[in-house]
């Protein structure tokens, strides 16, 4: 799949501020290429398709789960943690994109995971700073990506704050969460 051909399916399947959204992931991604030795072409591609399925209908995402032989686990959980796993099956069996870097990128930007590639590492971390995010401690995760040039440790402080939030909520944290931040915890150094 190429680039041009990405960008009109996600703006053809997005409502216009999150196709926007897209793109600057992308941008972000492609930038951080740079500074990791990535490919630019596979992040900018997910980046442009990482939330392809953000708005899909619930009781059809569980469908997927199920058709596609998804974790069964993610039955527990709702469309902040699905919609990137159920994008993943969706751009592979729509549009024959088959990289399994990009497809693991695009699966694991809701919830991070353990031994993460560099092309999931830069997805995951820049759908959390792309140039219009503004929530507290932003600038923090672009310091330590820009000037400590350090993305494990972004990703575990990604993680953490991830997690802070949902334990506020009490919300249930999904196994693949909790191995992404301890792993990192231990591979940030
Ligand atoms: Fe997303
Ligand atoms: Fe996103």
């Amino acid at each position: 799949m190429k680039r041009k051909e990405a960008l009109k399916v996600s703006e053809e399947k997005l409502p216009k501020k999150r196709f926007k959204h897209c793109q600057r992931v992308a941008e972000t991604a492609e930038k951080m290429a740079k500074i990791f030795n990535a490919d630019k072409d596979k992040v900018y591609l997910a980046g442009v398709l990482h939330d392809y399925s953000k708005y899909d209908d619930l009781g059809k995402m569980y469908q997927t789960v199920q058709s596609e032989g998804l974790d069964p686990e993610l039955l527990e959980y709702k469309s902040e943690v699905l919609h990137g796993p159920i994008a993943a099956v969706k751009v592979k069996n729509k549009f024959g994109l088959d990289d399994p870097d990009v497809l693991l990128a695009i699966t694991h930007h809701t919830s991070g995971a353990k031994q993460m590639g560099i092309i999931e590492k830069i997805i995951f971390v820049a759908d959390y700073i792309e140039p219009e995010r503004s929530q507290p401690g932003v600038d923090f995760i672009r310091d330590i990506i820009y000037k400590e040039e350090n993305i494990d440790r972004a990703v575990y402080q990604i993680t953490k704050a991830n997690m802070q939030h949902l334990l506020e909520k009490d919300q249930t944290i999904y196994y693949k969460t909790l191995e992404c931040l301890n792993y990192y915890n231990m591979a940030k150094e």
